[in-house]
C-alpha cells in the first residue's frame, strides 16, 4: 500500500470532505473537542480558523503548525496540527499535538510521516518549542504507537484525567513527550 500524501492548507472547498471524515465515530471516541455530530457549518468554521492562522503565519514568515493531509488526488484525508500551549512561568515552550485520519487510510504510516514534518517545524528556531507533548486516551493504542514510532517517550498514565461530556466514567490519559534536545541528538545520530 502506498503512503503517498501531501500536506497543505485547508480550502473552503474542502468542507464537504472534512465533514464526511468526521462522521467516523472512532475519531470522536478518541478525541475531546471535535463537535459531534459534525456538520458542514462546523467544517466551515474550522477551515476559516485555519485560513486565518495560515495568513498570520505567512506574514510572520513562520512554517505552518496546522495542515490538512491530501491523497494523491488532492482529496482531504486527515488533519494534523501543533497547538502552542499558553506560556506558564518556569515552564518551557510546549507544543501539543493533534491528528486524525480518514478510516480507509489507516495503517499506512501516514500520520507518523506527517508528524515528523511537524516535529521539525515546531523545534525549528521559528517556533522554538522545547517540549512536544502527545496525550491520548489510554485505550488508544494506535495513537500511542504513532508517538513511539516518532521517538516520543511514554511518560505514564494519568488516572481519571479526562471528564468527557456524555461519558459517565472519567477517562485515563497516556502521556508522551519528545524534548528538542533528544530530537536533535537523534537527528545527528541518524546522519552519522
Ligand atoms: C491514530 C491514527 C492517527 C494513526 O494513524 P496512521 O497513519 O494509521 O498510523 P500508522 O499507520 O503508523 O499505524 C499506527 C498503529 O495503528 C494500528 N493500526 C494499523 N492499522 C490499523 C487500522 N486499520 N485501524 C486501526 N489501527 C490500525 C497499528 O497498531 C499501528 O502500529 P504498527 O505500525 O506498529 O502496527 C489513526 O488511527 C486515527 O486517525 N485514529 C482516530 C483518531 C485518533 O485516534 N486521533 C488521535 C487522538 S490522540
Amino acid at each position: 500500500m502506498t503512503s503517498e500524501f501531501t500536506l497543505s492548507e485547508f480550502l473552503p472547498s474542502d468542507a464537504a470532505d472534512l465533514t464526511a471524515i468526521l462522521q467516523d465515530q472512532t475519531i470522536h471516541q478518541n478525541t475531546l473537542s471535535i463537535p459531534n455530530p459534525y456538520t458542514e457549518a462546523d467544517a466551515n468554521r474550522f477551515i476559516n480558523y485555519c485560513i486565518n492562522n495560515h495568513k498570520k503565519w505567512k506574514e510572520d514568515g513562520k512554517p505552518p503548525l496546522q495542515n490538512c493531509i491530501r491523497n494523491s488526488d488532492g482529496k482531504v484525508i486527515g488533519s494534523i496540527g501543533v497547538d502552542i500551549a499558553e506560556p506558564v512561568r518556569f515552564r518551557p515552550t510546549r507544543g501539543i499535538i493533534g491528528y486524525y485520519l480518514h478510516k480507509d487510510y489507516k495503517g499506512r504510516g501516514i500520520i507518523p510521516k506527517a508528524l515528523e514534518v511537524f516535529i521539525a517545524r515546531a523545534f525549528s528556531p521559528d517556533w522554538n518549542v522545547e517540549r512536544l507533548e502527545g496525550d491520548t486516551f489510554s485505550f488508544n493504542a494506535s495513537s500511542g504507537r504513532v508517538f513511539e514510532k516518532c521517538g516520543f517517550q511514554y511518560e505514564g498514565c494519568m488516572r481519571g484525567y479526562y471528564k468527557k461530556p456524555g461519558v459517565e466514567d472519567l477517562i485515563d490519559g497516556n502521556s508522551y513527550a519528545l524534548l528538542r534536545k533528544d530530537w536533535e541528538k537523534k537527528i545527528k545520530e541518524d546522519i552519522i
